[in-house]
């Protein structure tokens, strides 16, 4: 298990622990964050964007075009910008903060 943080609406950091190998949309879920997620990975729907506020955004795991090409669609889209169901979670994320888009 990885520690990582959500940053909800309230400003309030929640801990959460994250399995090796699942995607953030999968931890997420599992934590009752309410995040959408509708096509269920599929890269059809981008209701799972969210914010990488910490560091860790060099330590995910790259970006394909077809993630870039569905996030370019979306409103609110920053740098820190990522699909949730994309993220896959590892080690190198302890630690990681992340907000709903
Ligand atoms: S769940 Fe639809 S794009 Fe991530």
């Amino acid at each position: 298990m990885v520690k990582i943080n959500f940053l909800d609406e309230n400003k309030k950091i929640n801990v959460i622990d994250a399995k090796d190998g699942s995607s953030l949309l999968e931890v997420a879920k599992k934590n009752n964050v309410n995040l959408e997620g509708t096509c269920g990975g599929e890269m059809l729907c981008s209701t799972c964007h969210v914010y990488i506020l910490s560091e860790h955004i060099d330590n995910l795991n790259k970006q394909t075009i077809e993630e870039k090409e569905i996030l370019a669609l979306t409103k609110n889209l920053k740098k820190t910008s990522r699909l949730a169901c994309q993220i896959k979670i590892t080690d190198k994320l302890k630690g990681l903060i992340f907000s709903i888009a």
